[in-house]
Parts: structure tokens; C-alpha cells; sequence
């Protein structure tokens, strides 16, 4: 089952200081009753895998689980890289996020961008606005900005760490915490420690460890990608809803995570 977030998921919690705007935790940090059993099964994943899959590092697109995700590599001291896309399009409050994460952090954060010449190619020949206009130009917009980008950050990795969660769509229902479908196409395993995961859950992480998080989230943003193709969702709608919300439902993946079948 996916999430859709109900009227209630907005309701400040009894707890939240009286204010007019609520910040995300004090709105959604409510632990499931798995929540320890989940936070034990993440941690195990990733000291087994930082063992037996090295080389693997982390994809990070600085939304709530991958920063739930790099705080946890900190705690457990593992000392695996971790990898921000930076497409050329994402929000400002991103960029700072990535600024102050690579300010406080010990861990190696690698910033992998696009090929200058090959945004321009595409935005010369298709315009700003095709990534509205076709699905396959929006594709392609993602291939430039975020596959090659990807390609070159997994090179040489034996396995890579994401912040997949069932919760979030039909489409990831049944992702595995060990994902090896990948292997055929790019010869890596996927890591997904958070897949049990609640949205509560993650939230609760945040608020109990103080974690940094990108504060689009307290403005109703719960999935994060690039600006042009992110909006803040309403009450009642889906969790990745704000997500290129002119396509198809089928159609809102970018390429990071579908797999050949
Ligand atoms: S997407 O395919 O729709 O863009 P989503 O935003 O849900 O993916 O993120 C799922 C996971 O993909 C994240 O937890 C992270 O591991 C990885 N990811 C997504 N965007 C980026 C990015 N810009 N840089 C690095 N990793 C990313
Ligand atoms: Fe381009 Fe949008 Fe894909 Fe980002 S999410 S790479 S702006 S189409």
C-alpha cells in the first residue's frame, strides 16, 4: 500500500508549538510501532553491506530519507562516499542543503553535474519547455541531467545505497532491501535500508536526531526532485503527486530506479 497523505497527515501534532506555519516534523514525525524493529534492520543492512559490498556508496538527493540515510552511515562511523546528482535545475534550498552537508560532514560528498555542452545541446534544439510538452523530451531532459551524471558516480561501484521506501508508490511496493535486479543491466546491487520504512518513521529519525533537512519540506513538499518538475502538494494527494504531475502516473519515474522489465 502507498501512501496518500490524508487531511490528518497535515494536522500539527498535539505536541507542536503554536505557530502559524507547522515545520514537517512536528506534522508527520509519529513512529510507526515497527519503528525500533525498523531502525535495527537499516543499521544491520548497512554495517553488512559497507563489509561485504565494497566499493558502494550513497545516492543522495538530500530529501528526508537520504538524509535520515547519511546520518545513520555517520552514527555507525562508516566511512562510505556519498553522491548528490547536481542536475542544473535543482531548488535553491537544495543547493544549501548540499552546501552546509559538505560543511559539516566528514564523510566524502562527490557532487557529480551533467555535461554543460550536452544541457545546452538539448535546451538549443528543444527549448526550455519541451520537458512539458513530450514525455520523451522529459526523458531526455532526465537522460542528460541525471543518467550520465549517475553512470559516471557508479563507476567502479559494486553496489549503491538509496533512499527507496514501499510506501512511497505502487511502482516501489515491492522493492527488496537488497535489490539485484539491477545487476543485468548495470551490474550493481541497490541497497534500499529504508524500505519498511513509514514517512512517520523517517520524520521521527529526524526530529529525535536533529537531522538538517531541505526545508521545502515544511511547504508541503514530501518528494524532491529538480524545480522545474517538483510542486508542493494538497491535502489528500499522493505522496509523489507534486512529482512530474502532467505525466501519466506510469510515467513518473526519471530512469534512476525503473528496472529492464
Ligand atoms: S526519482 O527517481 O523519482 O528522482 P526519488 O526522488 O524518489 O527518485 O529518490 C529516490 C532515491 O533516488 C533517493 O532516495 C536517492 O537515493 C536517489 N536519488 C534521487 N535523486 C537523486 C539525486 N539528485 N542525486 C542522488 N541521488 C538521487
Ligand atoms: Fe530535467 Fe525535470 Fe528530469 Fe530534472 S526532473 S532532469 S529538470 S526533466
Amino acid at each position: 500500500m502507498h501512501s496518500t497523505l490524508t487531511p490528518s497527515s497535515f494536522t500539527p501534532s498535539a505536541h507542536a508549538p503554536t505557530r502559524a506555519r507547522a515545520m514537517a516534523f512536528e506534522r508527520w514525525a509519529q513512529p510507526s510501532q515497527a519503528y525500533a524493529a525498523h531502525l535495527q534492520e537499516s543499521l544491520d543492512l548497512l554495517k553488512t553491506v559497507a563489509k561485504d559490498l565494497s566499493p558502494l556508496k550513497q545516492a543522495s538527493s538530500l530529501g528526508a530519507e537520504d538524509v535520515v540515510i547519511t546520518h545513520m552511515i555517520e552514527s555507525l562511523g562508516l566511512n562510505l562516499p556519498v553522491f548528490v546528482l547536481e542536475t542544473g535545475a535543482l531548488h535553491h534550498q537544495t543547493l544549501a542543503l548540499l552546501e552546509r552537508t559538505q560543511a559539516r560532514s566528514k564523510l566524502p560528498i562527490e557532487v557529480h553535474r551533467p555535461q554543460a555542452q550536452e544541457v545546452l545541446h538539448f535546451l538549443r534544439t528543444k527549448g526550455q519547455g519541451a520537458i512539458y510538452q513530450s514525455p520523451e523530451d522529459r526523458k531526455a531532459c532526465c537522460d542528460v541531467r541525471k543518467l550520465k551524471p549517475l553512470g559516471q558516480a557508479l563507476k567502479g561501484q559494486r553496489a549503491w545505497i538509496t533512499g527507496l521506501r514501499r510506501e512511497q508508490s505502487s511502482a516501489r511496493s515491492e522493492v527488496g532491501l537488497l535489490d539485484e535486479a539491477e545487476r543485468s543491466s548495470k551490474g550493481l546491487t541497490k541497497v534500499n535500508p529504508l524500505v519498511n520504512w513509514t514517512w512517520g518513521d523517517v520524520w521521527h529519525y529526524i526530529e529525535v536526531h536533529q537531522v538538517d533537512y531541505n526545508p521545502l519540506h515544511d511547504e508541503f513538499y514530501p518528494s524532491i526532485g529538480c524545480a522545474p518538475c517538483t510542486r508542493a502538494i494538497s491535502m489528500g494527494e499522493e505522496f509523489r503527486a507534486g512529482r512530474w504531475w502532467w505525466e501519466d502516473e506510469n510515467a513518473k519515474e526519471c530512469g534512476l530506479h525503473v528496472s529492464k522489465s
